[in-house]
Protein backbone atom coordinates (compact mmCIF):
# COMPACT_ATOMS: atom_id res chain seq x y z
CA UNK A 1 0.00 0.00 0.00
CA UNK A 2 1.05 3.70 -0.96
CA UNK A 3 2.07 5.54 2.48
CA UNK A 4 -0.29 8.29 0.92
CA UNK A 5 -3.08 5.36 1.43
CA UNK A 6 -2.17 4.03 4.43
CA UNK A 7 -2.45 7.53 5.76
CA UNK A 8 -5.47 8.17 4.31
CA UNK A 9 -6.71 4.72 6.06
CA UNK A 10 -5.98 5.70 9.20
CA UNK A 11 -6.80 8.91 9.45
CA UNK A 12 -10.47 7.35 8.24
CA UNK A 13 -10.25 4.97 11.14
CA UNK A 14 -9.73 7.38 13.29
CA UNK A 15 -12.03 10.09 12.50
CA UNK A 16 -14.39 6.81 12.52
CA UNK A 17 -13.65 6.42 16.48
CA UNK A 18 -14.01 10.26 16.75
CA UNK A 19 -17.22 10.74 15.41
CA UNK A 20 -18.75 7.47 17.38
CA UNK A 21 -17.13 8.43 20.94
CA UNK A 22 -18.35 12.23 20.06
CA UNK A 23 -22.04 11.86 19.61
CA UNK A 24 -22.59 10.38 22.97
CA UNK A 25 -19.68 12.11 24.82
CA UNK A 26 -21.90 15.33 23.02
CA UNK A 27 -24.90 14.34 25.05
CA UNK A 28 -23.17 13.51 28.47
CA UNK A 29 -20.70 17.12 28.02
CA UNK A 30 -24.63 18.56 27.52
CA UNK A 31 -26.26 16.57 30.86
CA UNK A 32 -22.83 17.18 32.93
CA UNK A 33 -23.17 20.94 32.01
CA UNK A 34 -26.45 21.69 32.97
CA UNK A 35 -25.52 19.30 36.09
CA UNK A 36 -22.80 21.86 37.44
CA UNK A 37 -24.63 24.61 36.70
CA UNK A 38 -27.58 23.36 38.96
CA UNK A 39 -25.52 22.41 41.66
CA UNK A 40 -23.70 26.06 41.67
CA UNK A 41 -27.43 27.42 41.64
CA UNK A 42 -28.26 24.93 44.52
CA UNK A 43 -25.51 26.76 46.70
CA UNK A 44 -26.78 30.11 45.79
CA UNK A 45 -30.09 28.75 46.76
CA UNK A 46 -29.41 27.61 50.05
CA UNK A 47 -27.08 30.70 50.98
CA UNK A 48 -30.11 33.08 49.90
CA UNK A 49 -30.55 35.86 52.43
CA UNK A 50 -32.56 38.03 50.39
CA UNK A 51 -29.56 40.70 50.19
CA UNK A 52 -29.23 42.19 46.74
CA UNK A 53 -25.89 40.76 46.37
CA UNK A 54 -27.63 37.27 46.82
CA UNK A 55 -30.33 38.18 44.12
CA UNK A 56 -27.81 38.90 41.89
CA UNK A 57 -25.69 36.21 42.22
CA UNK A 58 -29.04 33.66 42.22
CA UNK A 59 -30.15 35.46 39.27
CA UNK A 60 -26.66 35.33 37.02
CA UNK A 61 -26.34 31.30 38.44
CA UNK A 62 -30.30 30.82 37.11
CA UNK A 63 -29.72 32.19 33.82
CA UNK A 64 -26.47 30.18 33.71
CA UNK A 65 -28.57 27.32 34.13
CA UNK A 66 -31.06 28.32 31.36
CA UNK A 67 -28.04 28.65 29.26
CA UNK A 68 -26.60 25.99 29.48
CA UNK A 69 -29.88 23.73 28.87
CA UNK A 70 -30.17 25.68 25.32
CA UNK A 71 -26.40 24.87 24.87
CA UNK A 72 -26.93 21.67 25.39
CA UNK A 73 -30.09 21.09 22.90
CA UNK A 74 -28.37 22.81 20.34
CA UNK A 75 -25.37 20.46 20.61
CA UNK A 76 -27.33 17.71 20.99
CA UNK A 77 -29.66 18.40 17.82
CA UNK A 78 -26.08 17.96 16.06
CA UNK A 79 -25.12 14.71 17.03
CA UNK A 80 -26.26 11.07 15.51
CA UNK A 81 -27.89 8.52 17.35
CA UNK A 82 -26.40 6.52 19.62
CA UNK A 83 -26.32 2.93 19.94
CA UNK A 84 -27.91 0.77 22.76
CA UNK A 85 -25.05 1.07 25.48
CA UNK A 86 -24.70 4.75 24.96
CA UNK A 87 -28.15 5.39 26.26
CA UNK A 88 -27.34 3.51 29.23
CA UNK A 89 -24.83 5.99 29.68
CA UNK A 90 -27.01 8.99 28.87
CA UNK A 91 -29.70 7.35 31.38
CA UNK A 92 -27.36 7.35 34.18
CA UNK A 93 -26.20 10.85 33.50
CA UNK A 94 -29.69 11.68 33.20
CA UNK A 95 -30.71 10.27 36.77
CA UNK A 96 -27.55 12.12 38.09
CA UNK A 97 -29.16 15.46 36.67
CA UNK A 98 -33.08 14.12 37.95
CA UNK A 99 -31.66 14.28 41.82
CA UNK A 100 -29.68 17.24 41.42
CA UNK A 101 -32.86 19.32 40.32
CA UNK A 102 -35.05 17.42 42.99
CA UNK A 103 -32.70 18.86 45.77
CA UNK A 104 -32.54 22.35 44.25
CA UNK A 105 -36.01 22.68 43.43
CA UNK A 106 -36.75 21.36 46.88
CA UNK A 107 -34.37 23.99 48.40
CA UNK A 108 -35.97 26.50 45.92
CA UNK A 109 -39.30 25.94 47.50
CA UNK A 110 -37.54 25.46 51.43
CA UNK A 111 -36.59 29.28 50.72
CA UNK A 112 -39.54 30.27 49.48
CA UNK A 113 -40.41 32.89 52.32
CA UNK A 114 -37.72 34.59 51.46
CA UNK A 115 -37.80 35.25 48.03
CA UNK A 116 -41.30 36.24 49.17
CA UNK A 117 -40.17 38.77 51.34
CA UNK A 118 -37.35 40.06 49.22
CA UNK A 119 -39.92 40.93 46.77
CA UNK A 120 -38.13 37.60 44.11
CA UNK A 121 -40.46 35.37 44.06
CA UNK A 122 -42.24 36.22 40.90
CA UNK A 123 -38.58 35.94 39.63
CA UNK A 124 -38.06 32.57 40.48
CA UNK A 125 -41.41 31.81 38.95
CA UNK A 126 -40.20 33.32 35.74
CA UNK A 127 -36.84 31.55 35.83
CA UNK A 128 -38.92 28.05 36.67
CA UNK A 129 -41.18 28.28 33.41
CA UNK A 130 -38.43 29.08 31.22
CA UNK A 131 -36.15 26.29 32.34
CA UNK A 132 -39.06 24.14 31.86
CA UNK A 133 -39.96 25.15 28.29
CA UNK A 134 -36.04 25.10 27.94
CA UNK A 135 -35.80 21.80 29.56
CA UNK A 136 -38.58 20.27 27.57
CA UNK A 137 -36.49 20.76 24.00
CA UNK A 138 -33.18 19.58 25.56
CA UNK A 139 -35.29 16.55 26.83
CA UNK A 140 -36.89 16.10 23.37
CA UNK A 141 -33.42 16.61 21.50
CA UNK A 142 -32.10 13.86 23.55
CA UNK A 143 -34.86 10.83 23.14
CA UNK A 144 -34.46 11.79 19.44
CA UNK A 145 -31.05 10.54 19.17
CA UNK A 146 -31.95 7.25 21.60
CA UNK A 147 -32.58 4.20 20.42
CA UNK A 148 -36.85 3.56 19.61
CA UNK A 149 -36.69 0.35 21.93
CA UNK A 150 -35.15 2.24 24.48
CA UNK A 151 -37.17 5.58 23.99
CA UNK A 152 -39.95 4.66 26.16
CA UNK A 153 -37.20 4.94 29.16
CA UNK A 154 -35.75 8.12 28.17
CA UNK A 155 -39.44 9.27 27.90
CA UNK A 156 -40.12 8.33 31.49
CA UNK A 157 -36.65 9.68 32.92
CA UNK A 158 -37.14 13.19 30.96
CA UNK A 159 -41.52 13.19 32.46
CA UNK A 160 -39.31 12.80 35.74
CA UNK A 161 -37.43 16.00 35.05
CA UNK A 162 -40.44 18.08 33.84
CA UNK A 163 -42.59 16.86 37.09
CA UNK A 164 -39.67 18.42 39.20
CA UNK A 165 -39.93 21.69 37.32
CA UNK A 166 -43.72 21.66 37.52
CA UNK A 167 -43.60 21.07 41.43
CA UNK A 168 -41.60 24.21 41.70
CA UNK A 169 -43.88 26.38 39.50
CA UNK A 170 -46.33 25.38 41.44
CA UNK A 171 -45.30 25.78 44.40
CA UNK A 172 -44.27 29.83 43.33
CA UNK A 173 -47.39 30.19 41.42
C1 LIG B 1 -37.99 15.21 45.40
O1 LIG B 1 -38.13 13.87 45.84
C2 LIG B 1 -38.99 13.73 46.97
C3 LIG B 1 -38.95 12.25 47.37
O2 LIG B 1 -39.28 11.44 46.28
C4 LIG B 1 -40.39 14.20 46.61
O3 LIG B 1 -41.23 14.11 47.72
C5 LIG B 1 -40.30 15.66 46.15
O4 LIG B 1 -41.58 16.12 45.72
C6 LIG B 1 -39.32 15.80 45.00
N1 LIG B 1 -39.18 17.21 44.66
C7 LIG B 1 -39.38 17.67 43.43
C8 LIG B 1 -39.11 19.11 43.22
O5 LIG B 1 -39.76 16.97 42.51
Amino acid sequence: MHAKYALLALIGTAFGRVVVKRDVQTILTALSNVNSATETLDTEVKAFDGSAGAISTLNADSAAVLSSINTGTTNVQATTPISDNDALQVASATETLINTLNTTIDDLIAKKPTFVSSGQSATVLSQLQQQRTASNSFSSAIVSKTPSDLSSIAQSLTAQIAAEFQTGINAFS
